[in-house]
């Protein structure tokens, strides 16, 4: 990544950390999300196994009970990070040059990272996340459905979340290095306007509808990529 990009990169992090959970997460549109993340990540990555995990762009650790090491760009969303999670190791470094030996983690996994991110820089994070993973090590993901925005006419005006990806072009991402072993649809129907009361109770008929036939019509979806 250019130094310019990066500085910006952290100083805008830096300047929201404060605010950032509340603003992304407090809203009834973060909740469902949150707990959908949540629901397939217990799936994925199960406590006490005793394997090493690495999660990428961390942030402020909303995310990071499922792993033994965090990394950001950001200082000060690391700061809070640390705060929540004090038994987990974390480092400030970029996500395409985290400064792991090679081999170290058993699972990487990152989270509302990849769709701010030109495509370079995604497969330069591709190929360092498998220089850090053992061989059958698994790297998790999550990045907006192109194929939705495109049937939606979606157009992201800024880099913010302008990134998304077929299952396709996930494939030709992983190349020789890994393998997909499945994927997760996320928010099909828009239940998060939903009243809460029934909200839970159309909450499972969007999780069938988003991994069902049609799942690349959900807004995000999930992959789970074996090292080869
Ligand atoms: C939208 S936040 C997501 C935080 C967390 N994963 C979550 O889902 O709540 C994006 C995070 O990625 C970090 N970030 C952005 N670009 C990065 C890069 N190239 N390498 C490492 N961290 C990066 C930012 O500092 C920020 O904390």
């Amino acid at each position: 990544m250019e130094q310019n990009n990066k500085d910006a990169v952290v100083s805008y992090y830096d300047e929201i950390a404060g605010d950032y959970d509340e603003s992304r997460f407090g809203n009834s549109y973060g909740r469902f999300l949150d707990a959908e993340e949540r629901r397939i990540l217990d799936r994925l990555l199960p406590p006490n196994t005793g394997e090493r995990r690495l999660e990428i762009a961390c942030g402020t650790g909303r995310l990071t009970n499922y792993a033994t090491h965090g990394l950001d760009a950001s200082g000060e969303m690391l700061a809070r990070a640390k705060e929540r999670h004090p038994d987990v190791t974390f480092v400030q470094a970029m996500a395409d040059d985290t400064g792991f030996p090679d081999e170290v983690f058993d699972a990487v996994y990152t989270f509302h990272l990849l769709m701010h991110l030109e495509p370079s820089v995604i497969q330069a994070i591709f190929r360092e996340v498998c220089r850090v993973l053992k061989p059958g090590g698994r790297f998790i993901l999550d990045i907006p459905s192109r194929q939705r925005r495109q049937r939606l006419g979606h157009r992201q005006a800024s880099w913010h979340g302008g990134t998304e990806l077929s299952t396709a072009d996930v494939r030709d991402l992983c190349g020789d290095a890994f393998t997909l072993r499945r994927s997760f649809g996320v928010l099909f129907l828009p239940v998060h306007k939903l009243p809460e009361g029934l909200r839970r109770t159309l909450g499972g008929l969007d999780f069938a509808l988003a991994n069902g036939p049609l799942k690349e019509n959900s807004s995000y979806l999930i992959y789970e990529l074996v090292k080869n």
